[in-house]
Parts: structure tokens; sequence; C-alpha cells
């Protein structure tokens, strides 16, 4: 019998691509997702690629007496793979009591659920923001933990504390948090990929509309960091890699291979790329010149950060197979299929 995962923000850019994953190694995927930051087209896109429609329940978690009904209707559920965020950093320092509310309160309910009703498997989508600007690279699990730059950061670090809280109390529970590099690209099908609402903050979906002629040039922030190039360096990870390794955490959770009841993993390829590599990859996979200028650097930015994805190859048995051409191809691809629509 196959398992039930529920898949919080399956909807949403990495959750969908993870119910792909998921529906393709077996698993019976539940969402819940309101949309908030998704389109329920994404449900369609899903179906095409695996040939299943995931189930769906529409609802925000953060109304906790849905939640609870819910789990009364699914005790069959064997374990949780937890996306549903806010993650705009800039509107969670403008407005930080809704991401707390948004981003905790539902991590909360569930494990309450999770321990009335002896779900004991949970997977967190947690970011390498938890580092902030690291002194050393490339980072492991085990580098310091910095005061975070937005409440947004906070939330990944407190969520990390709940989870870890509860499953060292809570003898039934194991739980791993995932902390993401930065995440980019599409399915190869070009049938899902990011879908940012308005004027996208970050580079790869900024880059891609800026080719596409939406917006007018790319805003290249800065060239005088310390870095090879002088742009910022960061660790592309192409999302469906990414997508990859939730599968490998459900399956060693499940299998009881974890070795301790809380884990951490850092997701990314183990690679810094510079903005301007970033470019690079794109004009050379899609044949066109992107409009650029380089302008002041962007407050809050840090010069280098990229993983060290040692812990994630060999306790995982995952490793990005992708490269940064493939992402910034598929994310182009993703792309020209969104302006053709
Ligand atoms: C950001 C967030 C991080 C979050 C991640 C995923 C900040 C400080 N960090 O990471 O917490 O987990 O997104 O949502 O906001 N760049 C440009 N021009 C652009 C956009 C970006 O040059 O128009 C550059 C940035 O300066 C940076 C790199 O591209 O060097 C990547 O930026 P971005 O995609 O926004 O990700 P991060 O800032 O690394």
């Amino acid at each position: 019998m196959s398992h039930k995962i529920l898949v919080t923000g399956g909807a949403g850019y990495i959750g969908s691509h993870t119910t792909v994953e998921l529906q393709n190694a077996g698993f019976e995927v539940i969402i819940i997702d309101n949309f908030s930051n998704s389109n329920p087209s994404v449900l369609d896109g899903i179906e095409k690629i695996t040939g299943i429609r995931p189930l769906l329940e529409n609802f925000d978690l953060c109304d906790g007496g849905k939640l609870n009904k819910f789990f009364e209707q699914h005790a069959d559920i064997s374990g949780i793979i937890h996306f549903a965020a806010l993650k705009a950093v800039e509107e969670s320092i403008n407005n930080p009591l809704k991401y707390y509310r948004n981003n905790l309160a539902p991590l909360i309910g569930l494990l309450e659920n999770m321990k009335q009703r002896h779900i004991s498997n949970i997977v967190f989508s947690s970011s390498a923001c938890v580092y902030g600007e690291p002194a050393k690279l490339p980072v492991t699990e085990n580098s310091p933990i910095q005061k975070a730059a937005s409440p947004y950061g906070e939330t990944k670090q407190i969520g990390e504390n709940i989870i870890s809280a509860a499953a060292e109390s809570d003898p039934g529970l194991k739980a791993v948090s995932l902390r993401y590099f930065n995440v980019i690209g599409a399915h190869d099908s070009a049938l899902i990929g990011e879908l940012p609402e308005g004027i996208p903050a970050n580079l790869v979906p900024f880059l891609t509309q800026a080719a596409a002629g939406i917006r007018d040039e790319l805003k290249i922030f800065g060239n005088d960091y310390s870095t090879p190039d002088g742009t910022c360096v960061r660790d592309y990870i192409h999302v469906v890699d990414l997508a990859k390794a939730h599968v490998a955490t459900i399956n060693r959770l499940l299998q009881n291979k974890n070795k301790k009841k809380y884990e951490v993993f850092n997701l990314g390829s183990g690679k810094g790329n510079s903005v301007m590599e970033v470019v690079k990859s794109f004009e050379k996979v899609s044949d066109k010149k992107l409009n650029y200028k380089i302008v002041d650097r962007r407050p809050g930015d840090i010069a280098e950060i990229y993983a060290s994805a040692d812990k994630a190859n060999t306790e995982l048995g995952w490793k990005a197979e992708k490269t940064l051409d493939d992402a910034m191809k598929s994310a182009w691809n993703w792309q020209k299929n969104l302006v053709i629509k």
C-alpha cells in the first residue's frame, strides 16, 4: 500500500515540483493550499505530468478548527512536508506580525495534530538565510546560526526551534529541516514553474521576465563585492533536484533510517555562482542578449554564500544532478510558455 503524504503549500513553486516527484515515486499526495500565492491551474500541470491529480483541500492553515477537522478526516497520513509559508523578505520587514502568524501558527497546529494522532514524520522547509553572512565557506550544517536579517528569516529559525523541541519531547515524532539555498528553474515539461506575483524580487524570475520584455532591464545589484567578478555569489539549486531531495528525506523517515529524532540538511549544489555567471548561462542557453545594468548594491545582500552538501550526499543518498545551464534553460522555457498563455 502506498503511503499518504500531506504536502502543505503543494500548489506553490517548490511544493508542486515535490508533489510531482512524490507521485512519480508512488506516494499518494494530499495537498492543503489556499492559493494565497499560487494558482489552481498548477494542479492541471501536475496531472498532465504524472497522470494523477492530487487530492486538494483548500483552506487557510491558520484556521485551527479546519486543520483539526482535516486530520479527523485523514487519519491515515504517514508524513507531512510543510511548505506553506510566506516568503517575501521585504514584506516581512513591513508587516512582521503577518509573517509570525502565517509562518508559525500553522506549524504549531500541524505538530499538535501530529502528536494527538500519532503521525510520526515531518519535513520542514527552512532556508540558508539562517546562516546570515557566513564567516567560513562552504557552510555546513554546523556553521553558526546568526541573527536573522528579517522577520521572514526569523520565522525559519523559530520554526526550526519549534520542530526540534517538539521532536525531542515527543517520543513518537521524527523531524527534518531542509535548508534550501537559491532555488531556481522549472520542470522540464514547462508545465509547472515559479509564478511570482507582481514584480519578482528574486534574480531568475526577474531575469526571465526582462528577457521576455515584461521588464525593461535586469538591474544587477552591485559589482564591487570582494568576489571573483565583483557580483554576489550564491548556490543555485534546480527545483527538480530539490524536489527529489524531499522524496529521499521522507523515505529516510518512513524507513527509520534517521540517526537522530531531529536532523538538518543543507540542500544546495555545493557550488557558488556569481550573478554575472547566471546572466552568461542564460545568454548561452537562450541564445539571447540580456538587457542589464549594474546598479547600487541592494541593502541586506551578503557577498557570498554556498553550501557544503556533503551531509545530504552521504546521509540522504542525494546529489544535485542538474547544472546551472539546465536550470536557466528550464526557467526560460517556462517563461516562454507563460507568455504564450
Ligand atoms: C533571497 C532572500 C532569502 C530567501 C531567498 C529565496 C534576501 C536578502 N534574501 O535570497 O532570505 O530565502 O531569496 O526567496 O532577500 N539580484 C540582482 N538583481 C535582481 C535580483 C537579485 O542582481 O533583480 C542578485 C542579488 O543581489 C543576489 C542574487 O541576485 O546577489 C540572488 O538574489 P535573490 O534571488 O533575491 O536571492 P537572495 O537574496 O540570495
